[in-house]
């Protein structure tokens, strides 16, 4: 990979993400992305997006994908995305998307790809039974974030290999076409408040939709019972919770569910814990279930209203998709100029 070399960008700085619309979204979706993302929508120009080019990838029943995308749209609205403010849209009402991915196909290097470790876990034991589409998934990511020049990427630690290729597609094609500042190199940002929210059965497993173990998560659609009773069930250790953090190494479910209620409550974990210092998980459990139930319980509420007359949702997704292909409309033409393409 190219060494980072320091950006001439001098463009506004803008944040774009998205999440894919495949499974039910969880309380580490929740805090690492989606509070994440309405935080973010304050301080920069925002473009938050439903990946559903992404989702397809992999089969996705074409009877439920249009409901799975208002579904993550539900979620941005409850967690607090503000349509006036940030731009919320799907992914496939915006062509110009797959038409830079595919410019970036040429631009990016088979090299590159073969090292991208995700391709490598999703494909598994039979890469060759995998879509295309997988294999060149993060060129598609490169160009749903360059079309938009956004500058700053709120994702997972396990997106950190696809920013780095974005910013290798970035600097190739700035360099190919004799445009240094053409398009930024953006940064991921990957830390706060709930980046790292484990699993409620194994502290030290990421909280994941394809954990069999529903009890492991969470879920955002999960009602107020299911959310104290899988609280109540989390693994924990028989110590009581100590005075510092330092001492919370080497106890990952004591560490992850001080800090599910830190982030929860907006407070940081040492003040968390030395409200807690001292007490059991018997009295300290229950303090979770109320703040858990008190957050996620609207969340939920409000998905389900939403979604139970879709009609504002696909409002908002109507009028984001419009706003963002006219935001993309001069990146593109700007592209195809430099290509050469006819007509350009
Ligand atoms: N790959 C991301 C994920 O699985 C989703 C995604 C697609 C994305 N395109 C993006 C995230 C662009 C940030 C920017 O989480």
């Amino acid at each position: 990979m190219t060494d980072q070399v320091p950006p001439a960008y001098r463009g506004p700085q803008r944040v774009l993400s998205g999440v894919q619309p495949s499974g039910a979204l969880h309380l580490g979706n929740y805090l690492g992305a989606l509070v994440k993302f309405a935080r973010l929508q304050h301080e920069m120009d925002t473009f938050i997006f439903v990946a559903d080019l992404h989702a397809i990838t992999v089969w996705q029943d074409p009877a439920l994908l249009a409901n799975q995308v208002r579904e993550i749209t539900a979620a941005y609205l409850a967690a607090g995305l503000d349509p006036d403010k940030a731009t919320i849209f799907p992914q496939s009402a915006v062509p110009a998307h797959a038409e830079l991915g595919w410019i970036f196909n040429c631009v990016a290097r088979v090299g590159w790809l073969d090292r991208m470790t995700q391709f490598k876990e999703k494909s598994g034991k039979h890469k060759e039974r995998a879509s295309v589409g997988l294999y060149t998934y993060p060129v598609l990511q490169a160009a749903d974030i360059l079309l938009y020049k956004a500058t700053h990427v709120p994702v997972g630690d396990d997106q950190r290999q696809h920013l780095e290729l974005t910013r290798d597609i970035a600097a190739k094609f700035n360099h190919d076409f004799d445009a240094p500042d053409f398009f930024p190199l953006p940064d991921a940002l990957t830390q706060g408040p709930g980046s790292r929210i484990m699993s409620l059965r194994d502290g030290t497993a990421k909280m994941s939709k394809s954990d069999p173990s529903d009890n492991s998560r969470l879920n955002l659609l999960d009602d107020e019972d299911a959310i104290a009773q899988k609280v109540r069930k989390a693994k924990t250790d028989p110590e009581p919770l100590p005075e510092t953090l330092d001492e919370l190494k080497g106890r990952p479910e004591a560490e992850n569910l001080i800090g599910i209620y830190a982030a929860l409550d907006n407070r940081a974990a040492a003040e968390v814990l030395s409200e807690f210092a001292g007490q059991g998980f018997g009295a300290f459990k229950p303090k979770l279930a109320d703040l858990a139930v008190a957050r996620l319980g609207p969340v939920g509420a409000q998905m389900h209203r939403l979604m139970a007359d879709p009609g504002e949702i696909d409002a908002v997704l109507a009028k984001g998709a419009e706003r963002a292909r006219a935001a993309a409309a001069p990146t593109l033409a700007e592209v195809r100029a430099k290509v050469g393409f006819w007509g350009a």
